[in-house]
């Protein structure tokens, strides 16, 4: 299986982290534990491996589109400090620079790859619509959860959460 993860990623994405944009992304922080390259991997992975489980239970899902997707999804991210003015304006905007910066590397981008790369930030953004692909539904999930996963560890590692539990045990009475 994780043979196969890295072949299918291998097969379809190989010419997108190969290219200077993607390889310039492992440059620049992201979500302050990450790089916006390995953030984009993860979700990449944890898509692929989603779309194997969905594949099992007999619901096609086109893999060439997730994976093209997963990895361009943050690539209008790059040179975020000179490109907008704040955060609301980076979430907002960068799907559709994504998406630009997608059409240079994949010319004969199709319409749900666009999909899944325009709509992964739902439901952060008024602006964007949501996913209605299952592809765009499988990386706006694993993005979320990656997202969520790196900021969380941020704050709670190991170490802080043993002693947050520890200290809520300590401090509930327990009934004798
Ligand atoms: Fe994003
Ligand atoms: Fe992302």
């Amino acid at each position: 299986m994780k043979q196969d993860l890295t072949e299918t990623i291998l097969k379809y994405g190989s010419h997108i982290i190969a290219s200077e944009i993607f390889q310039s992304g492992y440059r620049q922080p992201h979500h302050l534990v990450m790089t916006v390259s390995d953030h984009s991997m993860d979700v990449t992975i944890m898509s692929v491996r989603m779309s194997q489980i969905l594949d099992r239970l007999h619901i096609r899902i086109n893999q060439k589109q997730v994976v093209e997707g997963a990895l361009c999804h943050d690539l209008g991210i790059l040179g975020r400090d000179q490109k907008f003015q704040n955060n609301r304006e980076c979430c907002a905007l960068h799907p559709v620079l994504s998406v630009e910066e997608a059409k240079k590397l994949i010319p004969d981008l199709d319409s749900n790859t666009e999909q899944i790369i325009r709509r992964h930030m739902w439901p952060a953004t008024a602006l964007t619509l949501p996913p209605k692909s299952k592809e765009a539904l499988i990386v706006m999930l694993a993005d979320k959860y990656s997202a969520i996963r790196e900021l969380v560890s941020i704050f709670i590692g190991p170490e802080f959460k043993k002693n947050l539990r520890r200290r809520i045990r300590q401090n509930v009475s327990v009934p004798a």
